[in-house]
Parts: C-alpha cells; sequence; structure tokens
C-alpha cells in the first residue's frame, strides 16, 4: 500500500496509545437494532432521544480515563450532542479518551450457504472514512461473525469475511484511521472448547493470510477476537485458567508480532467471568508475549450500568458508579490484578 511515512507514523502511534498504559476499549457503538433490543428487555423506550440520553450518561462518567484509552461510537452518535451541546467527540477527546466509530453495515445471510453471515458496509466506504477523519475520529471498527455449527463455518464463509474485513483495514489506513480487525467466532452453540480452538485459528490465519496479501501495516492495526471457549450450552465449561491458556496459545500460533495489541470482545460472557479470563491470561503471560492483552469489551462493560440507569435521569450517578467499576476492573485485569474481592466492594 502507498501511504507516506508521516501516516504510518500516525497509524503507529494512535494503535500504541489505544493499548497503553493498560487501559483499554469501551464498545458503546451498538447499531439501531441491537441498541434497542437491550432496551426493550428493559422495557425502555426505543427512542433517538434514550439512546443518547444512555451514551451521555456514559461518556460523562467521571474517571472514565482513567482506565479507557478510547470508545467506540456509533454514526447515530457522531451526530447528536451533550445536553450542553458540545458534541461526543469533543467531550472524549477533552478527557483524553481517543473516538472510534463502527464503519460496517451489519450482517446478512450469505448467499448459497445457510445458517452462515457476511458483513456488509464497503459501498462508499472510502467517502464515509474521509469524513469521518475530519471529524476526528482517529480508529474504526469492522464486525465479521462466524457461526460453529452442522457443516460451518464453510472455507467460503470465512475467506469472504477476511476479504472484507482487509478491504476495510485497507481504506482504513489510507485515510490515517486505524483499523480494528475484528472476525467474532460466536459463543452459541454446544461445541467444545477444542472445536472453537479449531475454528479461530483457521479463522486467524486466513484474516491474517489476506491482511498481508493486500499490504495492511500491522504495526497500524488492533486485532479484535474472541476468547476460546466452549460454547455456551456445552455440558464441559473449562476453568478460568484452561480458558486463558488455551487463548493465548491459539493467538500464538496465528497473531504476527509486528501487531500492537489483541483487545478482546466479551461476546457474551458475563462481566465477572471476561474480567477474570483477560485477568488470568495477564497473570500467567503478561510481558512474556509479543503484544498487548487488552479488551474492547461491549456488554461487560455496559451491562449492569444499563440495567441500573433503566431510561431514568435519577439513576444516572449509580449507573455511572457501575460502569465506573467495571472500567476499573478490566484495567486491573490487564495488569494481572483483577480479584473476586473486587467485586464486593
Ligand atoms: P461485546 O463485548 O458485547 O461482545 O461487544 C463488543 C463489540 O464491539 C462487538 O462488535
Amino acid at each position: 500500500m502507498i501511504l507516506s511515512e508521516i501516516n504510518i507514523q500516525k497509524l503507529i502511534n494512535t494503535a500504541k496509545v489505544m493499548v497503553a498504559d493498560n487501559k483499554g476499549l469501551l464498545a458503546m457503538d451498538e447499531s439501531y437494532p441491537t441498541c434497542n433490543k437491550r432496551f426493550a428487555k428493559l422495557g425502555i423506550p426505543e427512542t433517538a432521544e434514550l439512546r443518547r440520553d444512555y451514551r451521555e450518561m456514559i461518556v460523562t462518567t467521571a474517571g472514565l480515563n482513567e482506565s479507557i484509552s478510547g470508545a467506540i461510537l456509533f454514526d447515530e452518535t457522531v451526530h447528536q450532542h451533550l445536553k450542553d451541546g458540545s458534541s461526543f467527540i469533543k467531550i472524549l477527546t477533552d478527557n483524553r479518551i481517543i473516538p472510534g466509530i463502527k464503519v460496517d453495515g451489519g450482517t446478512v445471510a450469505m448467499a448459497g450457504h445457510p445458517g452462515e453471515k457476511i458483513t456488509e458496509g464497503l459501498d462508499n466506504l472510502r467517502d464515509r472514512l474521509t469524513e469521518y477523519a475530519r471529524m476526528g475520529l482517529r480508529f474504526a471498527k469492522w464486525r465479521a461473525v462466524i457461526t460453529i455449527g452442522k457443516g460451518i463455518p464453510t472455507q467460503a464463509c470465512i475467506e469472504a469475511n477476511a476479504h472484507a474485513l482487509t478491504r476495510y483495514a485497507a481504506l482504513c489506513q489510507e485515510v490515517g484511521i486505524v483499523p480494528i480487525v475484528e472476525p467474532e467466532v460466536l459463543m452459541d452453540g454446544d461445541h467444545t472448547m477444542e472445536c472453537c480452538f479449531e475454528v479461530t485459528e483457521q479463522v486467524l490465519h486466513t484474516v491474517f493470510n489476506q491482511l498481508y496479501t493486500q499490504g495492511i501495516i500491522l504495526e497500524g492495526m488492533i486485532l479484535k477476537p474472541n476468547m476460546i471457549v466452549p460454547g455456551l450450552s456445552c455440558s464441559k465449561q473449562e476453568s478460568i485458567d484452561e480458558i486463558a491458556d488455551a487463548t493465548v496459545k491459539c493467538l500464538l500460533r496465528t497473531v504476527p508480532a509486528a501487531v500492537p495489541g489483541i483487545a478482546f470482545l466479551s461476546g457474551g460472557q458475563s462481566s465477572e467471568l471476561a474480567s477474570a479470563r483477560l485477568n488470568a491470561m495477564n497473570v500467567r503471560f503478561k510481558n512474556k508475549l509479543p503484544w498487548e492483552l487488552s479488551f474492547s469489551f461491549g456488554r461487560a462493560i455496559q451491562q449492569p450500568a444499563l440495567g441500573i440507569w433503566h431510561g431514568k435521569e435519577k439513576n444516572v450517578p449509580e449507573a455511572q458508579k457501575a460502569l465506573y467499576h467495571r472500567a476499573v476492573c478490566n484495567h486491573a485485569a490487564r495488569q494481572g490484578e483483577y480479584n473476586i474481592y473486587m467485586e464486593r466492594e
């Protein structure tokens, strides 16, 4: 890829800061349907104003920047404003939290491949990214979804998704935006941890093969993978340490040392388990790995706060306390210093 030295350095610097100081990323980029689904479950009205209120609650949490280096926003949010009139991008930037943006268009059924999904959103992406860069957004996210089931995933689905992820990554780097490359192997199902390992290994090999083929600057990207876990309904659920070991083993086999950081998604794990598993990886492997092991959690940071907030202004202080707590727990997990007693304070 033809990028100037200045732009390459800018990408590398941003990617480094995203995973520096044991901080991590906060995913608050739920699309309309996903955010509405989570609101509906709690009986919160599914309106643009309440989505705005909710996200204002998140970004005005005092001290969030002690644990959070960057926040992933949704397009709707970057066009909204806080009650005081400032933009979400400005408040984050003023608080030294790097603003990022989800740019994929969500998943649809993959033609000819029952049960499998492909992520949309490449059309006009160059123009959208140029505008986002102008607005001050410095990194982006694209999520590909791989489902484990009978006869799936197919190599066709893995390759198509890896190709799209890489075309997105190239367009990001062209305008100086750091791509978060997120190939998520879903936890749904009764498959074993070994099965998750094999599929994730295959997916990551395919993704990095594409990233290499298309000339992506590995130093200027962040990988956002799933942890290696058994399916949610698998009868055998491995221990926290076994999951930590399997996850690191899989990543060592597949992720080049040039990548500065790996920021896990939580994928439906409970908040406590996501922190405990990240913590175990850092207890066992911190400073022995070529990349930082960090977090880019959505639900595992937000879920308790969303339940407390419940769409009501009067609940904002308590909700912010819960959000701050989860951020602190994950900051500790990055240092191998999280423990269950933190949950009882
Ligand atoms: P979860 O941590 O809730 O899986 O969300 C992370 C994310 O950004 C998914 O794309």
